[in-house]
């Protein structure tokens, strides 16, 4: 096994290993460079769903929320995310992540951790990056650090309620299928200390966070307009392009992530998720 970091932000690459295949001491290896680098890229793999939700399960519960859309028949625990079409229909998510986002943030319980594996992908666009929000912390200003010590930040599911993001054009015909689902809002310190590193990141995303829980907003909205810019400055960055093979997994506690999409027609993306649940964030 070989694991070579990727940028100076964040991830590396593991080559030589078959994740449908662990012993516990590859498995070790692999959760402390997990841990260590945020973003792991397996190359080269070959992997069933039951396979991939297997190894999934080794970091944490699987998320099975109810009413998620395009759910793969037979492994309920996979999301496809994809831009082919059958018969007209979309048979996948095909704008996931669209801006800088925190998977499941808005739920009171978030994801430790998503995997995502490409089965097909396009020559062109498709494109995901990350940041890293143990350096976005790292380097706020003292005083901003201390003005939103002990802050919450208000997470919110339905986009009709966040004037930063829009409704998918996907959902555009019935907003109300997706974004009018029963999803309390949930509220998260905005510096959040990782379960297991102990490490103090900065837990805040434009696509969920729409305030700060008893703040006036002529207060609050300006201050995240400025956690917002700060946290995707270009040094704490990695942006990942797809190989066909490529699983990735990435630690949802310390970072923020986008997909940049704009696939080239006639290319083909189509890729397999799982999320698994993590820790109250504190
Ligand atoms: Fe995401």
């Amino acid at each position: 096994m070989q694991i070579n970091r990727l940028s100076d932000a964040l991830g590396a690459e593991i080559t030589g290993i078959d994740v449908g295949a662990l012993d516990d001491q590859k498995f070790a290896t692999i959760h402390a460079a997990f841990l260590e680098h945020q973003v792991l890229v397996f190359r080269d793999q070959s992997l069933a769903p039951d396979a991939q939700v297997a190894f999934s399960e080794r970091f944490g519960p699987i998320e099975t929320r109810p009413n998620r859309p395009y759910i793969l028949p037979d492994v309920p625990e996979i999301t496809v995310l994809s831009n082919r079409r059958a018969d007209g229909d979309p048979v996948g998510v095909i704008n996931a992540g669209d801006f800088w986002h925190t998977d499941l943030s808005f739920a009171e319980i978030p994801s430790r951790a998503t995997f995502l594996y490409a089965l097909e992908v396009a020559e062109e666009g498709g494109d995901t990056e990350w940041s890293n929000m143990y350096l976005a912390y790292e380097t706020l200003p003292e005083d901003t650090k201390r003005r939103i010590e002990g802050l919450r930040g208000v997470h919110v599911f339905d986009r009709r309620k966040n004037p930063r993001t829009r409704v998918d054009a996907q959902y555009a015909a019935n907003p109300d299928a997706v974004y009018g689902l029963p999803i309390p809002d949930a509220t998260h310190p905005m510096v959040r200390t990782h379960a297991q590193t102990g490490r103090k990141s900065l837990f805040v995303s434009p696509r969920f966070v729409v305030g700060i829980d008893g703040m006036d907003d002529a207060l609050a909205q300006p201050l995240l307009d400025e956690l917002f810019d700060h946290q995707t400055r270009p040094e704490f960055r990695y942006r990942h392009t797809w190989r066909k093979g490529d699983l990735l997994m990435w630690d949802n506690s310390c970072l923020i992530h986008i997909g940049r999409g704009n696939i080239k027609p006639p290319g083909i993306r189509h890729m397999h998720r799982t999320m698994v649940l993590g820790d109250r964030p504190r």
